[in-house]
């Protein structure tokens, strides 16, 4: 199931407190959003999920977290400054801005004139000042992408976490683009976050692990909740790759607005790496890279066997949080017309993923003995490290039960008087809404292997 439109997730996400537009009370920011209570949640939770799978699962991948200030020459090196535009049109009736690519039969989709300016690269990075002087001699920008950080810091990673190839670099982090027309919710804004991971192969093996990342970067979306209905792959054609890619997969996601990338899987080839390193001519680098680089470094390995310097290829996975979020939301959200005639909205959220792990729920608010049990039953929950689990101590069983639907938390565990009595409580499943009796003794189990999957 989905939304049938971005306008019922975007209601939903405001109401449950899981994304705002940011500084709302001063009438926003175009194309930028804040986290809420349920939202922050949600997206650490994706968060670590791709952190286990690209990190800890395996030994052949290193984390980052490097500074979202970037030196200019990274940026030139990288042909960021040359080349990271977007095609900008004016409308010369109602005076907006629009994407060329986004004009809707070659007319304004503001106003519907076609009295419109030629296509002009606009540069997409934001640049800010460092230091005191703002006469514009000391400036860096806020990195468009992760990924440049992770080349810089190629040498330090290898000197000080050897590694063959092939290996990874992974990082997490926000990025920077002055989008011309930020539109759909969280689908395109100007302050977003990435999950990069930059691995590094012989030259040769490139395609051979592009189509591997491939596989399991579809996989991930799929144990993430995503459906492979809602998924397709697209070779990106040769005259829309950005300029260091020799060939891009991205994984397009059915979004309520439209089939749109979720993520990108590129072989960027040796040209970043070939870019930032000094005494080019000595290596052999395939990809066109600008020779006057300023940077001291050689990023190149040395084959154990033949001692040969390579210059790796790069196979990049990179996908953003914020649609990340929009495809895991979208794809849980189902509203169920139920027995009594009246509906109820929930989202079937892994469980891994949902914000709430669980709430306890006393029958009776603010009655002491209820209360204490079920404080107790939170904190021996809580402190399993799982996620966070809720006291709800409002009364009201049938209301709760409609909330966590909503928010997607996999089961509400409510302690009555028989709890008192018997020491067993009642857990309420999500999905099923099959309620069953359980020894308080064995609901630690039960909801590890709940939230476990
Ligand atoms: N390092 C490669 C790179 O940045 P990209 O295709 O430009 O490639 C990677 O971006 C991912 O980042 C995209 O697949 C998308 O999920 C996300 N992304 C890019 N621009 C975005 C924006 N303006 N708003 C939200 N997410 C964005």
């Amino acid at each position: 199931m989905a939304a049938e439109s971005m306008d019922k997730l975007v209601a939903l996400c405001k109401r449950r407190g899981f994304i705002f537009q940011t500084n709302e009370i001063y009438g926003g920011l175009q194309g930028v959003y804040d986290y809420g209570p349920l939202g922050v949640e949600l997206k650490n939770n994706l968060k670590r999920a791709w952190w286990n799978a690209m990190v800890y699962e395996r030994d052949d991948i290193e984390g980052i977290d490097s500074s979202i200030l970037t030196n200019p020459l990274v940026l030139k090196q990288s042909g960021h400054e040359e080349t990271f535009s977007d095609p900008l049109v004016d409308c010369k009736s109602c005076k907006a801005r629009i994407r060329a690519d986004h004009l809707k039969d070659g007319k304004c989709p503001e106003c519907g004139s076609d009295d419109l300016t030629d296509p002009r690269p606009f540069n997409l990075m934001f640049k800010t000042n460092v230091g005191p002087i703002e006469d514009g001699s000391s400036f860096a920008y806020l990195r468009p992408e992760t990924a440049q950080q992770i080349f810089t810091n190629f040498k330090n990673v290898i000197d000080s976490t050897p590694h063959h190839l092939p290996f990874g670099i992974a990082q997490i982090g926000k990025a920077f683009r002055n989008e011309i027309t930020p539109r759909n919710f969280i689908f395109r804004v100007r302050e977003l976050e990435q999950m990069e991971m930059e691995f590094f192969v012989r030259p040769g093996e490139d395609e051979k692990w592009h189509k591997t990342w491939t596989d399991l970067r579809v996989a991930w979306w799929e144990k993430q909740g995503i459906n492979k209905k809602s998924i397709e792959l697209l070779d990106v054609p040769k005259n829309e790759l950005a300029h260091y890619s020799k060939a891009t997969i991205d994984i397009m996601y059915k979004y309520p607005h439209g089939l749109e990338e979720l993520e990108g899987i590129a072989n960027r080839t040796d040209f970043d790496l070939g870019s930032h390193t000094r005494d080019q001519s000595k290596l052999r680098i395939t990809a066109k890279v600008d020779k006057n680089t300023k940077s001291n470094a050689k990023l190149a390995v040395q084959d154990p066997e033949t001692k040969e310097w390579v210059v790796p290829y790069v196979i990049e996975p990179a996908a953003g949080v914020e649609r990340g979020v929009l495809a895991v939301l979208n794809e849980a959200y189902r509203v169920e017309e139920l027995e009594d005639g009246k509906e109820r909205t929930v989202l079937s959220l892994k469980p891994h993923l949902s914000p709430i792990k669980a709430a306890v729920i006393p029958l009776k608010k603010n009655n002491e003995d209820l209360v204490n049990k079920a404080k107790e039953l939170k904190n021996a929950l809580q402190s399993l490290g799982l996620g966070r689990v809720l006291l709800e101590n409002s009364g009201n069983i049938g209301k709760n039960y409609r909330r966590h639907d909503e928010i997607g938390t996999p089961i509400c565990i409510t302690v009555d008087f028989e709890s008192l009595e018997d020491g067993t409580v009642t857990i309420r499943d999500r999905d099923t809404m099959e309620q069953s009796r359980l020894d308080i003794a064995s609901v630690s189990d039960h909801f590890k292997k709940t939230i476990d999957n």
